[in-house]
């Protein structure tokens, strides 16, 4: 990649896989393509930094940050702090992570009032980082919810948004008032590129391949409207990713490892736990993971190609 890309994992319905998808990404991306990749957890619940702070490891990260001065995520949005923690996932050279912590949920509960500046300052630490680490990438996970929060700085820090979908009523609806409001936001903010990559669709079964179908032609429906109704035209890719990251075992029990170093899911892409686990799940995991980021980097190389290609 030329420059590094950040790209924020939205969708306003809970639970359909934006941290399993942000963790996929942040994985497959540094270990298969040998990209550099900083994972943002923004998420006051802190379900990302438990995939890959097991208890052992984040006790030592706090009392480091203390010692250092240093702060988690969502300091940088509530106070002015610049000095983020930056953690080194064991295992995966090139993968680093930003964590959160569940303190933040006293925040989050009386309600965040995000102020324009400091969005757009956290954009610029996340800008800052990129230099000192030389990461391709940076990919942000939002919390479900907390709607005006989540699009002000989704708009105001990232370039692109992806959007999980999984089975379930509201999933597509969701969609499309996340494409509405982010591009309402984003217009006032005025910053380019701001585009919406695609949704992939999550957690289905690899043989459904007749539900996997029928809701790609809905989310495609719902993606086309809503860029009627805010008078924009879709970005030149499909709206809906190929790649489906297909409902795997190993990523129910993603989070929440109690102790030891290296994270559960980092074990298995490195094929470690075979005794336990069938080979056959690893390896289809890994191909799926593999199919997922090199399908996401082949719409960031396209739009940048294209974007090219219209200043000249
Ligand atoms: N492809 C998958 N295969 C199996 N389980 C999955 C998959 N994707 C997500 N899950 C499981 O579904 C649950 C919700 O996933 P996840 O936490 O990623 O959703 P989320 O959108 O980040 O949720 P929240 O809105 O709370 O942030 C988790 O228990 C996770 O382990
Ligand atoms: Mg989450």
């Amino acid at each position: 990649m030329s420059s590094p890309t950040f790209t924020g994992i939205i969708a306003f319905k809970g639970g359909v896989g934006k941290t399993v998808l942000s963790a996929s990404l942040g994985i497959g991306l540094s270990y298969m393509l040998k990209r550099r990749v900083l994972l943002v957890d923004l998420d006051p619940q802190a379900n990302l930094s438990e995939v890959f702070l097991t208890e052992t490891t984040l006790s030592a990260v706090i009392k480091k940050a203390f010692e250092t001065d240093r702060v988690f995520s969502f300091d940088l949005i509530i106070r002015p702090a610049e000095n983020p923690i930056i953690y080194e996932i064991p295992g995966i050279p090139g993968l680093y992570l930003l964590p959160s912590h569940h303190k933040f949920m006293r925040e989050a509960a009386y309600g965040i009032n995000v102020p324009m500046d400091r969005a757009v300052s956290f954009r610029g630490i996340l800008g800052r980082l990129t230099k000192e680490l030389e990461l391709d990438h940076v990919i942000i996970d939002f919390p479900p919810q907390m709607y005006q929060y989540v699009i002000t700085i989704a708009a105001a820090s990232a370039d692109y948004i992806v959007t999980p979908v999984a089975k379930g009523a509201f999933s597509i609806p969701s969609v499309g008032y996340l494409i509405e409001t982010y591009y309402d936001v984003a217009k006032v903010i005025r910053r380019e590129p701001s585009v919406f990559l695609g949704a992939i669709l999550t957690r289905y079964d690899e043989g459904n391949s007749k539900l996997i179908k029928l809701s790609r032609e809905r989310v495609k429906e719902t993606v086309s409207k809503s860029f009627k109704n805010v008078n924009l035209s879709p970005p030149p890719v499909d709206p809906v990713f190929d790649t489906v990251l297909y409902y795997n075992p190993l990523l129910t029990k993603i989070r929440g490892q109690l102790i030891g170093f290296t994270p559960y899911i980092v074990k298995h892409i490195l094929g470690k736990y075979t005794s336990d686990v069938s080979r056959r799940l690893q390896d289809r995991l890994k191909a799926n993971i593999a199919s997922l980021v090199r399908e996401f980097e082949e719409r960031l190389n396209w739009l940048a190609a294209l974007e090219k290609s219209r200043e000249s």
